[in-house]
C-alpha cells in the first residue's frame, strides 16, 4: 500500500476506523468504551462468554467503566462484544489486551497472547495493524506474535503492520484513566510506530513514540519493577522499625516525602499482589536466565515484598499469643480481600495470602468483609464476606486491615475492635483508642 499512514489518518478523520479489542479484562473493557466514546465502531472479542454477555445486555462489570456510558455504546452499536473472532477482518486495528499471568514456578505465561494471536492470523489481511498491549517480556512481539501472524502468508511491515504499546492503567485510581495517561509506542517500524500512534492518539492525551516494540517492552517491566524494588525497601525498613522499636516507619516516610526533589514516597503493607507489580518482575528474572544474567536486585525485591504476608500472620499469632485463647479458636476478622484500595480485583491479593497461612496453620475462625469482594476462594473454600458490624468487631479476638478502602470507617473499627491489626496505616487519623492498634512497621 502506497500511504498506509494516509489511509488510516482519513478512516480517522471520517471516523470509519474500525477497532477491535480482544480480551475485555480490566485492560480491554476500558480501552473498548473509550476508542466507542471517540466515535470508532468497536468490536469487543473474548472468550469468558459470561463477560461478552454482560457487554452485550450493556452490564458493566469494571469499576473503572461508567455504566451508563457503557450500556449507551451498546445500544447504539458503537459497541459489539463477541465471543469469537470471526469479524475481526472488518476492524482496521486490532488491540491484544489478554492476560499474562505466571506459571507455579513464576516463569512466564504468554500461552494467552499465543492463543490470540493464532485466531488472528488465521483471519488477517492487508493493511491491519495489530497492537499488543500486555504487558510481558522484551522481544514476545517480534519473535513470539510477528512469526504467529506471518503465518497467514501476509508480511509485518509490508502487507500489516505490527507494535507493542504498553497499557499503563491504574485501576481505582480517580485522578488518571485511560484517556489522561500517556502512551507508549514501539512499532517494528516507522509505518507500524506512525500508525499506532495515530490511533492509540485518540483514545488517550499524549503518545511517546519509541524506537522499537522491545524497547516498549522494557519500559513497561522498568515502570513496574521500579514500583516492586521501592516497595520491597521500605517493607525491609518496615521490619527493621518493628525490631528497633520507637521509629513509626510511615512518619519516616511522610517526613522524607517532603523533600521537593529526588524522593518519591511509596509505603510498606502486607505484601503486593494483582496481575502487574507481582507478576512482572519475575518475566524480566526469567529472560534474563537466558543471557546468563542474574537480576539480583529485582529478585531480592521480590523476595522481600513475597515474604510480607508471612510477617502479616506472625504478627497475628503474636498478637494472639498474649490472649488467652488458643490460635485454633480465635476470633479473627481481616478487612479488605481485595489486592488494593477502592478495586474488586483479587489476583494475588496478600490478604487472601495471609487468610491462607492461617487456615494452613490451623486457624479455625476466619472471617473477612471487603464491600468490593462478596465472596473469595482460599485454599479451596469459599468465603463470603461477612456483615461488618459493631457486634462483629466486639466479638473478633483480631481484626486485621489488609485492604485500605475509603468506604471503611476506621474509627469505628477501633472502637468496637479489642485489638487491630493495621497493615496499611489505614487508622493514621484514629485519635482515640490507639493502644489497641498494632500497626505494621511502628515497633509496638
Ligand atoms: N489490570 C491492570 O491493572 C493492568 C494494568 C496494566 C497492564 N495490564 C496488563 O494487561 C493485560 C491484561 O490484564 P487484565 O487485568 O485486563 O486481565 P483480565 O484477566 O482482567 O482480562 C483479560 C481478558 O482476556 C480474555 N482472554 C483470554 N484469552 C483470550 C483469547 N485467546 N481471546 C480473547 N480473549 C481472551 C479473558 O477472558 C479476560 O476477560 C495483562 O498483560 C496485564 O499484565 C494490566
Amino acid at each position: 500500500m502506497k500511504d498506509p499512514v494516509g489511509h488510516f489518518r482519513s478512516r480517522i478523520e471520517d471516523k470509519s476506523l474500525k477497532v477491535a479489542v480482544v480480551g475485555l479484562g480490566y485492560v480491554g473493557l476500558p480501552l473498548a468504551v473509550e476508542f466507542a466514546s471517540r466515535g470508532f465502531a468497536t468490536l469487543g472479542i473474548d472468550i469468558d462468554k459470561r463477560k461478552v454477555d454482560s457487554v452485550r445486555e450493556g452490564r458493566n462489570y469494571i469499576d473503572d467503566v461508567d455504566d451508563s456510558e457503557l450500556a449507551a455504546y451498546v445500544r447504539s452499536g458503537m459497541l459489539v462484544a463477541e465471543d469469537n473472532y470471526d469479524s475481526i477482518g472488518t476492524c482496521d486495528a486490532v488491540f491484544i489486551c489478554v492476560p499474562t499471568p505466571f506459571t507455579p514456578n513464576k516463569e512466564p505465561d504468554i500461552s494467552y497472547i499465543v492463543g490470540s494471536s493464532k485466531e488472528i492470523a488465521k483471519r488477517l489481511r492487508r493493511r491491519q495493524l495489530v497492537v499488543l498491549r500486555s504487558t510481558t517480556f522484551p522481544n514476545t512481539t517480534e519473535k513470539h506474535v510477528l512469526p504467529i501472524l506471518e503465518k497467514s502468508r501476509l508480511k509485518a511491515g509490508k502487507d500489516f503492520y505490527l507494535a507493542f504499546s504498553p497499557e499503563r492503567i491504574d485501576p481505582g485510581n480517580q485522578k488518571f484513566k485511560t484517556k489522561n495517561i500517556p502512551t507508549v509506542v514501539g512499532g517494528i517500524d516507522e509505518t507500524s510506530t506512525e500508525l499506532t500512534a495515530l490511533v492509540v492518539g485518540q483514545s488517550v492525551s499524549e503518545v511517546v513514540k519509541v524506537s522499537s516494540p522491545r524497547v516498549a517492552e522494557m519500559e513497561k517491566l522498568l515502570e513496574n519493577i521500579f514500583r516492586s524494588v521501592n516497595i520491597a525497601l521500605v517493607n525491609e525498613l518496615a521490619q527493621l522499625c518493628d525490631r528497633m522499636g520507637g521509629i513509626n516507619i510511615w512518619e519516616v516516610v511522610d517526613a522524607a516525602a517532603t523533600k521537593p526533589f529526588g524522593f518519591m514516597p511509596f509505603y510498606p503493607g502486607p505484601g503486593i499482589g494483582g496481575h502487574c507489580i507481582l507478576i512482572d518482575p519475575h518475566y524480566l528474572e526469567w529472560l534474563a536466565k537466558a543471557y546468563d544474567f542474574q537480576t539480583n536486585f529485582i529478585s531480592l525485591a521480590a523476595e522481600v515484598n513475597e515474604s510480607m504476608p508471612f510477617y502479616v500472620r506472625n504478627m497475628i499469632q503474636r498478637e494472639l499469643s498474649f490472649k488467652p485463647i488458643s490460635f485454633k479458636k480465635a476470633k479473627i476478622l481481616i478487612l479488605g480481600v481485595a489486592f488494593k484500595r477502592d478495586v474488586d480485583d483479587t489476583r494475588h491479593s496478600p490478604a487472601l495470602k495471609v487468610m491462607e497461612l492461617l487456615l494452613q496453620d490451623g486457624a479455625g475462625n476466619i472471617s473477612y468483609n471487603d464491600p468490593h469482594v462478596p465472596t473469595a476462594n482460599v485454599d479451596g473454600k469459599t468465603f463470603s464476606s461477612v456483615k461488618l458490624t459493631p457486634r462483629l468487631l466486639k466479638a473478633a479476638d483480631c481484626v486485621l486491615i489488609t485492604t485500605d478502602h475509603s468506604s471503611y470507617d476506621y474509627e469505628s473499627i477501633v472502637k468496637h475492635s479489642k485489638c487491630v491489626i493495621d497493615a496499611r496505616n489505614a487508622t493514621r487519623n484514629v485519635k482515640k483508642g490507639r493502644e489497641k492498634i498494632v500497626l505494621l512497621g511502628d515497633g509496638k
